[in-house]
């Protein structure tokens, strides 16, 4: 199951006999290739020790909202933000209240909050919990709010009763969260997306280069590939590992970029740039490793071709371009869109000195973006790359289908 792998689940466990079953489900999340961190209400930890969950996980158990130890190793704050999906397994009927209500008084009620990630709920409950009206209110509530609701299933339960109120079992729980990151709004579509730096030889071992670690172009890719496009990434010097069912193809120079995109954009109907290309590359590059002899060295420098400006003048492919800009970012973004003839451009602030806590842009995990369209704007907040992506590709998919 693919769309597991190298997630980041954040598991709440609240107090019910069902808790349990969540050691399994931890272990198997991480068979799948997901990362787990478990939070659990301090009734859960009356039917399972934190202790079972930190040895299954790999990491500590969180427990409290204002313990400073646990606050001072990943806070929770860091913890919303960490995490790609929220599950809450099993959800008690109080919990359930609480969500839908707002409540705020324990670590996992306070994440629910915080999170800008997908929240589902597996309920598991007496039956007669889970049919009453003030149950079923709160779970319509959750429902319109976008909370994925898992089951609860029908059968036998622990009370010696039968019905509707069991939480599901593992291998639908781990289906139906799996679901979650895989929707099919580009079914059908052929994106191509270039990622990373560029690197222009000087000489055998020096070159001119910047600070993009290609984090951004992998998780539109990764994104991608959950809408259900076929992707071909181009990528530029990085250490990373191609994202599951994503075509690659690796270059160095924006030359050798220009050239890899040119030969597939025949067969792509969408053009996703992320990369920070050079713009300008060596006039000469020397055979040999220069040697230190004057005491200025002057490197004459020749425009590289613009990629994204050559592709989106073709006005075969929908064409989302970035910019990474260091000051007046709507500005600059806007004049990129238009003279390159976008049909979108994502804008990120980079190397923001004024506020260095800010740990945006490049070779960051997190970004926050403004993207622009010829005649509207929308805001991504400070988000992590993977999950900025993902809107990020509804938005394009979005207006890919308008324009068609
Ligand atoms: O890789 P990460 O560490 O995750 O960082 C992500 C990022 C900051 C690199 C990314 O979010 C980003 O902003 N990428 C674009 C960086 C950039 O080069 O911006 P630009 O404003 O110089 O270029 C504008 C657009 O033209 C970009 O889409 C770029 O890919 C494209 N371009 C630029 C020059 C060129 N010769 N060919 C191009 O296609």
């Amino acid at each position: 199951m693919q769309t597991l792998l190298g997630k980041h689940i954040l598991l709440g466990v609240t107090g019910g006999i069902a808790a349990y079953k969540c050691a399994e489900l931890v272990r198997r999340l991480r068979d799948e290739g997901a990362e787990v961190r478990v939070v659990m209400t301090r009734s859960a930890t009356e039917f399972v020790t934190p202790l079972t969950f930190q040895a299954l996980s790999g990491h500590t158990v969180h427990t409290d909202l204002l313990d400073p130890e646990a606050e001072a190793a990943m806070g929770h704050i860091e913890l919303a933000r960490w995490a790609d999906a929220v599950l809450i397994a099993p959800a008690t009927a109080n919990m359930i209240g609480k969500l839908a209500q707002g409540i705020a008084n324990d670590l996992l009620s306070t994440l629910c909050l915080a999170t800008q990630a997908p929240i589902a709920v597996a309920p598991a409950m007496n039956h007669i919990m889970w049919s009453d009206q003030a149950t079923q209110d709160n779970i319509n509530t959750l429902r319109n709010r976008q909370i994925a609701v898992f089951g609860p299933a029908f059968g036998n339960q622990a009370c010696g009763e039968t019905g509707e109120g069991r939480m599901l079992e593992t291998t639908e729980l781990i289906e139906k969260l799996a679901s979650i990151f895989s929707h099919e709004s580009l079914r059908n579509t052929r994106v191509l997306i270039t990622a990373g730096p560029t690197y222009e030889a000087i000489d055998p071992v020096r070159f001119i280069g910047n600070r993009s670690s290609g984090r951004m172009g992998f998780a539109m890719a990764e994104a991608a590939i959950e809408a259900g496009a076929k992707v071909t990434l181009i990528a530029g010097p990085v250490h990373l590992k191609t994202p599951p069912k994503v075509d690659r193809i690796d270059v160095e120079s924006a030359r050798q970029m220009h050239q890899a995109v040119m030969s597939q954009i025949d067969d792509c109907d969408i053009f996703i740039a992320t990369a920070a290309v050079a713009d300008y590359s060596p006039a000469q590059t020397h055979d040999q490793k220069l040697k230190k002899t004057e005491e200025t060295l002057s490197i004459q420098l020749r425009r590289n071709p613009d990629i994204l400006a050559e592709v989106a003048a073709t006005g075969k492919v929908f064409s989302v371009g970035f910019a990474a800009e260091t000051e007046q970012l709507e500005d600059h973004a806007r004049k990129k869109l238009q003279s390159k003839q976008l049909d979108l451009i994502a804008a990120n602030q980079v190397a923001n000195h004024d506020r260095p806590d800010e740990d945006t842009g490049f070779n960051s995990e997190y970004n926050a973006l403004d993207i622009y369209w010829a005649n509207g704007h929308i805001q991504l907040e400070k988000a992590r790359k993977t999950e900025l992506a993902r809107k990020l590709i509804n938005i394009i998919a979005e207006h890919y289908k308008n324009k068609h």
